[in-house]
Order: structure tokens, then sequence, then C-alpha cells
């Protein structure tokens, strides 16, 4: 298989004329981060089809700010994904002849991937003036992470829901996620059991929580009050993203015309209260401000913060990185959970496999802050699980087995951009 040009078939396969679905049976929809992922890859397919992906996905952006995590496509039928459009009822709240979208949003790597794709071709940016109508919007979307999701007041963008942290059935979640009464599953069926298989899926039990927090919060009409919502968590690789994507946010201001200087601040505010208030024992976790406690657990987003450039407690986290916990040098991948925890799960989901997006964003961090034999190591690494198990949502750390979905669009986006960022 020539893994270059099957990864331009999948992206050319699952483009949808504005945007690109994650995977045509399991994700029929547009989806937020993914289309930030999918849009780096993309730029080197065509950097006015990456442009695109990130203004399709804006034009859904609601008037508070938010960047919803799932724009409905209107061709697909109600029933293809749950929950769909009826279930989210975001059209009452966002006005009419908005889109249908989702009321949660997903991390803000948007920024970050907006400035990759303006830099692989900018006189088409240019032209275009790309980043002149992006930058308002850009600005509005981290506004409303700052100003909104500060629940915890600590500075630190909270998630509300384990769907807004993009790892979904992270054990990071599981004590926050235990306090949520489930909702009877037997009300609703589950689409997802229809693509992939059940052991490498969330179980019912969570999926019965996810919805219960879906229903309070669209009952509420999407209302960030903090009593509103049941769970409430500082996630390290939210935040990571968030400053990462401020350095971004600085050179598209200089590109617009405007000042630098107040991303630049708010990259290092919010690098100073990571470290303070997320950081222990060589890893950053998630502080619960519901228990007011860090659940210290051993998700893979506690590495993410490797992409925040100059941040103090890089090396610790290289350490962890390459130790018996993740053994990132030895397997060429990065599980996202804990190896040594019992709860530490190959196949399921969140619980174990690699994802491509945490490898590229590591492998980035790496990058930033000069470790580039491993950063080497990790690109070899995922290219190979590409090459072997072709371009799946996830894979075995040990054995490199496929899981999860089939031509799925980071896969084989994040495939493209580790072959032409050699
Ligand atoms: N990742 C979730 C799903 O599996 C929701 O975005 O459907």
């Amino acid at each position: 298989m020539n893994t270059r040009s099957e990864a331009l078939r999948v992206l050319l396969g699952n483009w949808r004329g504005y945007n690109t679905v994650p995977a045509p049976d399991l994700y029929p929809h547009q989806w937020s981060w993914d289309s930030a992922f999918i849009a780096i890859g993309t730029r080197h397919l065509s950097p006015l089809r990456a442009q695109r992906e990130l203004e399709s996905l804006f034009g859904a952006q609601w008037d508070d700010g938010r960047v919803p995590h799932i724009v409905f496509d209107p061709a697909t039928p109600d029933e293809g994904y749950f929950p769909g459009p009826s279930f989210w009822n975001s059209k009452s709240v966002t006005g009419p002849g908005v889109a249908a979208t989702s009321g949660i949003v997903q991390p803000p790597v948007h920024a970050l991937a907006a400035w990759e794709v303006f830099q692989s071709d900018p006189d088409t940016a240019q032209r275009r003036r790309f980043l002149q109508r992006l930058y308002p919007k850009l600005v509005a979307w981290h506004e409303y992470l700052r100003c909104r999701r500060d629940l915890g007041g600590a500075g630190l963008v909270s998630i509300v829901h384990p769907w807004e942290s993009g790892m979904d059935n992270s054990p990071a979640w599981d004590p926050a996620l235990a306090r949520v009464r489930p909702v009877s599953m037997r009300r609703y069926r589950r689409r997802d059991l229809d693509h992939a298989d059940a052991s490498q899926r969330p179980t019912d039990e969570d999926y019965g929580r996810y919805v219960r927090l879906v229903e309070t919060y669209r009952d509420s009409g999407y209302a960030d009050r903090p009593e509103v919502h049941e769970f409430a968590v500082e996630d390290p690789l939210t935040n990571a993203l968030l400053a990462a994507s401020e350095e971004a946010m600085a050179g598209i201001a200089d590109e617009v015309g405007a000042p630098a200087a107040p991303h630049l601040a708010e990259l290092a505010r919010l690098r100073e209260a990571m470290v303070a208030r997320l950081f222990s024992g060589g890893l950053f976790h998630p502080f619960d401000v519901r228990s007011g406690e860090l659940t210290e657990v051993g998700s893979v987003a506690g590495l993410v913060p490797l992409v925040v450039p100059d941040l103090p407690v890089a090396e610790e986290l290289i350490a962890t990185a390459t130790g018996p916990r993740f053994r990132a040098g030895e397997l060429g991948v990065v599980p996202s959970f804990d190896l040594t925890d019992e709860r530490f799960d190959p196949a399921r989901y969140w619980r174990g496999p690699a994802w491509f997006n945490i490898g590229w964003l590591i492998r980035r961090g790496l990058l930033t802050h000069g470790a580039s034999k491993l950063a080497e190591v990790l690109r070899s690494g995922y290219l190979e699980v590409a090459e072997r198990a072709g371009f799946r949502e996830y894979a075995d750390p040990h054995r490199a087995t496929g899981l999860g979905a089939h031509r799925f669009a980071w896969t084989a986006a994040l495939t493209l951009d580790l072959i032409e960022t050699r």
C-alpha cells in the first residue's frame, strides 16, 4: 500500500463539499476538533479546502462565541447519529436560520490549525482574506472559553461534559461522572454500536450519564451558570491547546495588523495557572471543580501540555512519557492511559488505545522542547501503524492492531502531515 495516496483517498472520499466527515458510517457530520486536525493534513492536498474546512465550522459558531462540537449535515437523516439534531434542539437557542448543531464544545485547537493552514499557502489565504475573516471569530471563541467557562475561578477553562474533552470515556472522568445519575438507555438507540464493536466503545452506563448531562444543559438553554453543571472539570488538554492556540493567535494577529501582545500575555497566564493548579507527580491532572480535588490518574491528556511553549516542567513530562506508565520510546506510540493502572484497556476507546491526534500533538510538543530524537521515534511509530493497520480511529498500543472506525479522516490527515513534515 502506498500510504500517502491511501491517505489522500480517505480525505477525498470523506469530503462533503464544505467539510470532511470524520468517518462516513460512525461519524457522518462535521466535528469541531476533527475539522481542525483534518485541515492540518488537508493543507498538503489543497490549502483552499483546508481553509474551507475551518470556515464551514466557524460558520456555525454561536452568538456567544462557542464553536459547537458537531455541525449536523442536513442531508443526513436524524437517525444517522445519536444524539442527533432534534435531541440537541440547539436551533431554539442560536436563532432561526442557523445550522443545527450540538451545544457543547471540543478542545480549542483551531487557531493552531488556522495558522498552519495559512503558512502552507499565504498567497491564496491573503487573496481570500482567510485570516482577516477568521481572526475575530477565533477571538470570540477564546473569549467564550475564558469568560463563560472559568467555572472554578482559577483562570482555567472547565469542560462540562466528557465529550468536550474529546476523550469521552477516559478513566480521568470516572470520579466526576460517577456522581451523575444515568438515564436508562432503553429509551434510546445507540447508533455507534451499529458501526463499531461494543468492546471498543464506551459502556451503556457511561452513555446514560452522557445523555443525562446533555439533557440538563439543553433544558437550561445551554446556560453556563455554575449551578447548571453537575460535571465541571479543568482539563489539562483543553487548557494546553488554548495556550498553544494563543501562541498561534499572536502570529495571526501580526498578520492581520492586530496587537499580538495580548495573546502572548494570555499564553503566559494560562501556562502559569496550569502548572500551579494541575501539575503533580510528573504529569498534569484534571481538577474536579465540584469536589475541589485533583483527579490523579494517568490520562495521556496530562502529557499534552508539552505543546505549550517554554513549559517549565517539560523535562518531567518527557520522563513520564518514556517511563513505565506510557513507554512512548519503546512502543513508538503513546497509549491513551497509564499502562500500569488496572483500568488500562488496550482496546476500549480512550482507556488505553493510541490515537493519532494525541501522538501528533505530543510529537509537536517534543519538537517545541528540543527532544527531536523521541519526536522522530513517534513519527515513524505512527507511520508504521498507519501502514500496517490502515487509517483506523485508534490502535492497540502494543500490537498496533487497528480499532474503531475505518477510513478515519484525522488519522489519514495527520499521517499525511507526518509524511510531509519529515
Ligand atoms: N465522540 C463522541 C461520539 O463518540 C461524541 O462526540 O459520538
